[in-house]
């Protein structure tokens, strides 16, 4: 039985030079426990599974195999970032699941928030767990937990419902970076020489764009929420709000509204704009966006989103709203 308890002694990872003891510490002890054997790694592309993916391709290499479920609600660029990445560069042995149409099918007319949830965790699990039986001989499974987790703290982990463990798996856990806090993931992730935009990557929910394509999920919405959240990112990244807001996306309601556009009359979906910044989650306030930056997102969003004509910039806090809309 392992302590679940950060040793006292261990120094805060702040620096380069702190990283990289830590990544030889981990080497060793990665190498040690899972020796010449099998292990396995749900690889979301997130910060947590990205630092761990690269931290087991360096200490066992093509012992690991790593599992990329793209569920279809992942934001623009993202499961081809993984592969680019994990595949191409760090040469990993990995998984590409490509399991859109199952989840989309799963999530047609489910309108209730706690119910998405709940179908896209468990489909999850069984995509995961259906590549891990056509493996043979993985003895390991590698997680990214990390302290936060352990300790429960805030509302957040309460939300981790995607990528649990199949429980009649029998694997062994492997958890290299279980008593770091998430800045000294990041410290480690810029270490083991993942790109900046895996590393100091804002929080994304476990379920996706899934809960910012409000009610029943519907292809065309969720191509807009994508579609404009790419646009909101590429703005903010441009304008020195990348890094600094701690939380901004888009979300798309399932209804609509009249605008009109080319002379002619148009019914077509919003787009509302959700920009927050908080310490724990639990209370948020609204990043003050310069007025001109929302007027040229907004410009972009109608121009070259498909089937929007508004956009509206959310000014709630938490509370009274949630960071999320679902
Ligand atoms: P709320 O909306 O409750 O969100 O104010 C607080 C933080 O949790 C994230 N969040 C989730 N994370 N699975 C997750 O992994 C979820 O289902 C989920 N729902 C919300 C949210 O993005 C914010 O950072």
């Amino acid at each position: 039985m392992t302590s679940n308890r950060r040793p006292e002694s261990m120094e805060r990872i702040t620096t380069p030079e702190l990283a990289n003891a830590f990544i030889e510490e981990q080497l060793s002890a990665l190498r040690a426990q899972i020796g010449s054997k099998r292990a396995l790694l749900a690889l979301s592309g997130g910060v947590d599974s990205s630092v761990v993916a690269a931290l087991l391709i360096k200490a066992i290499g093509q012992q690991l195999t790593c599992v990329h479920v793209n569920h279809g609600l992942l934001r623009k660029g993202e499961p081809e970032q993984v592969v680019e990445v994990f595949r191409n560069q760090m040469k990993a042995n990995l998984v590409y699941v490509d399991a859109i149409d199952r989840f989309l099918d799963k999530l047609a007319n489910v309108a209730e928030p706690e119910q998405k949830r709940k179908i896209i965790g468990a489909e999850f699990i069984r995509v995961f767990e259906e590549e891990a039986r056509k493996l043979e001989g993985v003895e390991f499974l590698a997680q990214g937990t990390i302290y936060p987790d352990i300790l429960e703290s805030g509302p957040v982990k309460a939300h981790h419902n995607v990528g649990g463990l199949p429980e009649d798996l029998n694997f062994e856990l492997v958890e290299p970076i279980k008593f770091l806090f998430k800045d000294e993931v990041r410290v480690v992730g810029k270490a083991l020489g993942l790109p900046d935009n895996m590393v100091y990557r804002q929080p994304f929910p476990g379920p996706g764009l899934g809960v910012r394509c409000l009610g029943a999920i519907t292809r065309d919405r969720l191509e807009a929420v994508r579609e404009s959240d790419a646009i909101l990112r590429e703005e903010f990244a441009q304008n020195g709000l990348e890094g600094k807001v701690w939380q901004y996306f888009t979300v798309v309601p399932d209804f609509k509204s009249t605008g009109v556009r080319d002379g002619a009359r148009s019914y077509d979906w919003p787009v509302i704009i959700r920009a927050v910044n908080t310490r724990d989650a639990m209370t948020a306030t609204v990043e003050d966006v310069p007025f001109t930056l929302l007027q040229r997102i907004t410009q972009r969003i109608t121009a070259e989103v498909k089937g929007v004509n508004r956009v509206l910039y959310d000014l709630t806090p938490k509370p009274t709203g949630t960071i999320e809309w679902e």
